[in-house]
């Protein structure tokens, strides 16, 4: 496991979501309701940045832009057609006031 820290909480945002650049990949943080979400910013259906997408709060889970597929936040399995496919989910955690994500 490596962990990279994704910078301070105090930078995170409070509601909404964010990119990150971690190794070779683009990861999608989602902050809800005071907790932190980890996804590939990649739809698994085509092309499209999870990110842009809308999230809804209570469902926890975040609506793809651009057809619309909707995705756990918690795990990363689709709930909607048409992706069918996971996005690959990361677990976060608090460390000395840095967000800190890990890399299997
Ligand atoms: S690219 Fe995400 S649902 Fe099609």
């Amino acid at each position: 496991v490596t962990r990279y820290e994704l910078g301070p909480l105090a930078e995170m945002p409070t509601e909404g979501a964010r990119v990150f650049q971690v190794a070779d990949r683009r990861i999608a943080v989602f902050a809800v309701d005071g907790a932190f979400y980890a996804l590939d910013d990649r739809c698994s259906h085509a092309t499209a940045s999870l990110a842009e997408g809308e999230i809804d709060a209570d469902e926890l889970c975040v609506e793809c832009p651009r057809h619309g597929a909707r995705f756990d936040l918690r795990s990363g399995a689709a709930r909607t057609a048409p992706a069918f496919q996971p996005v690959r989910s990361y677990p976060l955690s608090i460390s000395d006031g840095q967000l800190v994500l890990e890399l299997i």
